[in-house]
């Protein structure tokens, strides 16, 4: 699978959004070291602060089902306008291996990018 095509999987995943509050849909799509491809939207919750972005709903759905080796993840929103993971997501993840790649939409087109540079000397609960 192509980046773009990652991508374009994530835009799909908008569909599982449920943005009732922002409107913004996100999608995000977890590409596992075995192939599997594991995909979340956003939900948000009317207290505000309890919303899960789209790649955390992704993560959490993915090793609940027993994944931990992860190649890359893509996130898009559903008007394709650029994002990128939040500082939490960015987080959350590298838990999972800096060598992620994220593949992403900026303003001048597609970005793939490893986590560790996304997320500069990372807390790592091991130091
Ligand atoms: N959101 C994501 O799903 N991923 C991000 O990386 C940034 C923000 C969601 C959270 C919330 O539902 C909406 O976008 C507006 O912040």
């Amino acid at each position: 699978m192509t980046a773009a095509e990652l991508y374009e999987a994530a835009v799909e995943a908008t569909a599982r959004a449920h943005p009732p509050y922002s409107d913004l849909h996100v999608g995000a799509v977890l590409e596992a070291a075995d192939g599997s491809l594991h995909a979340g939207g956003n939900v948000e919750f009317g207290s505000f602060g309890l919303t899960i972005c789209a790649e955390r709903v992704a993560l959490v759905k993915a090793v609940s089902d027993g994944h931990r080796d992860f190649r890359r993840i893509g996130v898009a929103r559903s008007d394709r306008l650029p994002i990128s993971p939040c500082g939490a997501c960015r987080q959350a993840l590298a838990d999972f291996g800096l060598d992620l790649v994220v593949v992403y939409r900026g303003p001048d087109g597609l970005i793939e990018r490893p986590l560790r540079e996304l997320l500069a000397d990372a807390f790592l609960f091991d130091g």
